[in-house]
């Protein structure tokens, strides 16, 4: 049988496919409104938040004309943006309709392990799940996904997945455009691949059917064809771009050529308000940025590597339109103090991405059962510095529940720049290694356990997952 190897290999020979027909820079024909997610705020009772949320399945043009079979929640397709205020408690009741177990995981949020919504604490069809917990997290934009062993990425591509913002009472917090949907904006983008009868692909190996095409989403809307428009009202807008693909690369950047200005990464603001021409987001990752508009500007998304799509294509992806005639109050010069780890002093482990065939491994284990996994057990208060030695030709996307993680050196540089900021999922190319850092705090259990794991969705479920245990010291 061919295997994943024999696939991914392939892979990085293929052309662009079925992509002739997309909307490359410039040569888009169609606009539409760009769709921002329902916010759902919550009801709150004293200083307890509830949100109710349902996973269902529905249909959605994914790409056009043509209805899919997809799930979301409370809606047929994705989510809607939850906004979280660190220092609360939080209850979602979480109701499965989706005809097969699932759970929600709450990525980047610092909860304990059973709130976690890791694979552990998976529910079946037609139960609630009612995860309680305080938020702990700084002002940074998570996001909530399935994460039940084995169906991830079937379940994250038809459509389960929504964003997290969390707000805090930080001085950058005030100083920041914060009225959602108005100078506050989602762009949660999707690489996916479907068959031209609507059927969504998510499986690690036999999808590239001659009929297959790699749309590239935005809020649910297929931009192949069609540049999305955004009018703002103010001259200062924020961005929180989270790349939800089960795989793809996504490079955001100004069709002109212009900065960004970068103020966060997935675990909250950069010390300071950073200009950069792209921002790269690995599958799972997010980012934060402002642009200043005194006259129009197009964002474009550049979509690369991958197991889904196998070549790369540069889309005119949102055509922003300046409306504002304020005049913004500079950023606040710095946005937040990140102390470096000394990691003099720190426990040194190394975690190594492997591969044997279609099968994906940590340590040497593949975890597609939880008692097959490779397990780390550290302790709470414990400090320490991770190799991650990926020894496979592909590319990576790691992930690290519970706490973030700064990175110590990136193929053997030291981290400039946006990389001096805080993570938990960052690009971990062929051959390549990266040392990260991270201090376990607050949160111990004796039998559940977080995860670690591969965030391009086919490699996790294919094994390239392990647990993490952490216990009171
Ligand atoms: Cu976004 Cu363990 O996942
Ligand atoms: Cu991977």
């Amino acid at each position: 049988a061919a295997g994943l190897a024999a696939v991914a290999a392939a892979g990085t020979t293929f052309s662009l496919l079925t992509d002739a027909n997309k909307n490359k820079a410039g040569a888009a024909t169609n606009s539409a409104t760009l769709t921002i997610p329902d916010l759902l705020e919550g009801t709150t009772s004293g200083s307890t938040t509830t949100f109710t949320l349902e996973a269902k399945t529905g249909t959605h043009e994914v790409i056009s004309g043509v209805t899919s079979s997809t799930m979301g929640y409370n809606q047929d397709f994705l989510g809607p943006t939850l906004k979280w205020t660190n220092g609360d408690e939080v209850v979602l009741n979480i109701t499965n309709d989706i005809g097969e177990d699932t759970t929600v995981h709450f990525h980047g949020a610092h909860v304990p392990p059973k709130m976690d919504g890791g694979p552990q604490v998976a529910f079946a069809d037609g139960e609630t799940w009612s995860p309680t917990f305080t938020v702990k997290d700084p002002a940074t934009t998570l996001w909530y996904h399935p994460h039940a062993l084995g169906t991830t990425a079937k379940q994250a591509v038809h459509g389960l997945a929504g964003m997290i913002i969390v707000e805090d009472s930080t001085d950058a917090s005030a100083a920041l455009p914060s009225d959602y949907g108005v100078d506050d904006i989602p762009l949660i983008f999707q690489s996916l691949a479907v068959d031209t009868d609507g059927d969504i692909k998510y499986e690690a190996v036999g999808y590239r059917l001659s009929t297959t095409t790699f749309p590239l989403l935005l809020n649910g809307t297929n931009v192949d064809d069609t540049t999305l428009t955004f009018s703002a009202t103010k001259t200062r807008t924020r961005f929180r771009a989270l790349n939800a693909s089960p795989s793809d690369i996504i490079t955001i950047q100004r069709s002109d050529g212009g900065t960004l200005t970068q103020i966060s990464t997935d675990q909250g603001y950069l010390t300071e308000a950073t200009e950069v021409s792209t921002i790269r987001l690995v599958a799972g990752a997010r980012a934060e940025f402002v642009m200043d508009l005194s006259a129009d500007a197009t964002l474009q998304a550049v979509v690369t590597t991958g197991w889904i799509r196998g070549g790369s294509g540069t889309y005119d992806v949102l055509a922003v339109t300046a409306g504002g005639t304020d005049t913004p109050a500079d950023l606040p010069s710095t946005l937040n103090t990140i102390d470096r780890y000394d990691t003099g002093d720190f426990t040194a482990r190394t975690i190594t991405l492997g591969q044997n065939g279609a099968t994906m491994l940590i340590n040497g284990s593949a975890g597609t059962a939880m008692a097959a996994m490779a397990m780390i057990s550290t302790t709470v208060g414990a400090k320490e510095i991770w190799t991650i030695q990926n020894a496979t030709q592909l590319e990576h996307s790691f992930h690290l529940h519970d706490v973030p993680y700064q990175l110590i050196s990136v193929n053997g540089e030291d981290p400039t720049g946006v990389q001096l900021g805080w993570y938990d999922t960052y690009e971990v190319v062929g051959g390549g290694t990266i040392k990260i850092a991270m201090e376990f705090t607050d949160f111990a259990d004796d039998t559940y356990m977080y995860m670690l794991h591969c965030h391009l969705l086919q490699h996790e479920d294919e094994g390239m997952m392990a647990s993490l245990m952490v216990t009171e010291s």
